[in-house]
């Protein structure tokens, strides 16, 4: 059971949703436009703007960060209308998971965030993160990143009570997974192979409608952060580890705290106590729907959810001005 944490009103659950509405809706115009950075940066605006209007103190410590060149929400940036004096909170963001989802028109896109008390989110450096996900349901440690995926899958097969080649699982569509998917391949397993956007691949697997069973493979360690906030709050187990590819990313890693370079994250060290994650739907995806425009009004889903409740919250809005629009 996860203690409440009184730094986190309730109040701010719903709050956390008129942000990432704020910068789904300004993220929305430029679907399909053919142009990541616009859209990049019209969601950063829309999501700092809608945070400057809360009560808090609040840091952002997983942001757009080194890797995105866009205008950034950078990690160490203070947000909040309440600095020096309200609840200290650090927030992870990605304001649109999914910049090339977005400029293309595919699925899953969506803006992105969790908070948490000071200190509580890994303050994870823009490197790549190996993934390993199961939803809700599973013995614990069935998953174990120390493990091939062979014999991951055949633990997974096993709790499931079925053949290994039933499993299906979810993979960012890269060539470093080449070997990866033909192991799970010669396995018989399926696979479901995304363009981008692996927050919507891990959370996936806490949702049966998906089918799909398991999350594998790498991606950025700031989405695994944010992947591992949801799952704190829906359940299921996660496990990441850090891929430094370069002495320069090794260096990063020392400033950001990082002394093991092989150490295994679970949920809990990734987003620890108390944590709120929301996000609203960009375009259509697995998750949630997409913005869409109606003559005089918007509409947008969402979904909060608190770790400390396992309250999970979806939140159909209809607008007839643009979020984050106020006088
Ligand atoms: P952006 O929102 O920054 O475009 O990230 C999309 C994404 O697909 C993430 O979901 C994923 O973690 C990362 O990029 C994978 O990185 P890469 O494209 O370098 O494989």
């Amino acid at each position: 059971m996860v203690k409440a944490s009184h730094v986190l009103d309730r109040l701010l659950v719903l709050e956390m949703v008129r942000v990432t509405e704020a910068a789904a809706v300004a993220a929305s115009k430029l679907v399909g436009r053919g142009d990541e950075k616009a859209a990049d940066q019209a969601a950063v605006e829309a999501m700092r703007d809608a945070l400057n209007q809360l009560d808090f103190d609040g840091t952002v410590v997983i942001g757009e960060g080194e890797r995105d060149e866009a205008p950034m929400l950078y990690i160490g940036e203070k947000v909040g209308a309440a600095q020096g004096e309200g609840p200290k909170i650090d927030i992870a963001l990605d304001p649109l998971e999914g910049t090339t989802i977005t400029a293309k028109a595919g699925a899953n896109a969506m803006a992105v965030l969790a908070i948490a008390e000071e200190g509580h989110l890994l303050n994870a450096p823009d490197v790549y993160m190996e993934k390993l996900a199961v939803g809700p349901g599973y013995p614990d440690g069935v998953i174990d990143l120390n493990k091939s995926p062979t014999e991951n899958i055949r633990a997974i097969a096993a709790a499931k009570g079925v053949d290994p080649h039933e499993i299906i699982v979810c993979v960012l569509d890269r060539p470093r997974h080449a070997a990866l998917i033909a192991e799970l391949r010669a396995l018989g397993c399926g696979i479901n192979l995304i363009p981008d956007g692996d927050v919507a691949g891990v959370i996936a697997v806490t949702d049966p409608d998906t089918t799909i069973d398991v999350y594998m493979g790498s991606g950025g360690a700031p989405e695994g952060v944010l992947a591992a906030a949801a799952l704190r709050c829906v359940g299921g187990q996660f496990q990441g580890k850090l891929l430094f590819r370069n002495d320069d990313e090794r260096a990063r890693a020392a400033q950001w705290g990082v002394t093991d370079l092989n150490r295994i994250y679970h949920l809990e060290e990734l987003a620890q106590g108390d944590v709120i994650f929301a996000a609203t739907g960009v375009t259509d995806g697995t998750l949630l729907e997409g913005v869409k425009r109606r003559k005089g009004c918007l509409t947008t889903e969402s979904v909060v959810m608190r770790a400390s409740t396992g309250t999970v919250r979806w939140v159909k809005g209809e607008h007839r001005r643009a979020p984050g629009e106020h006088d």
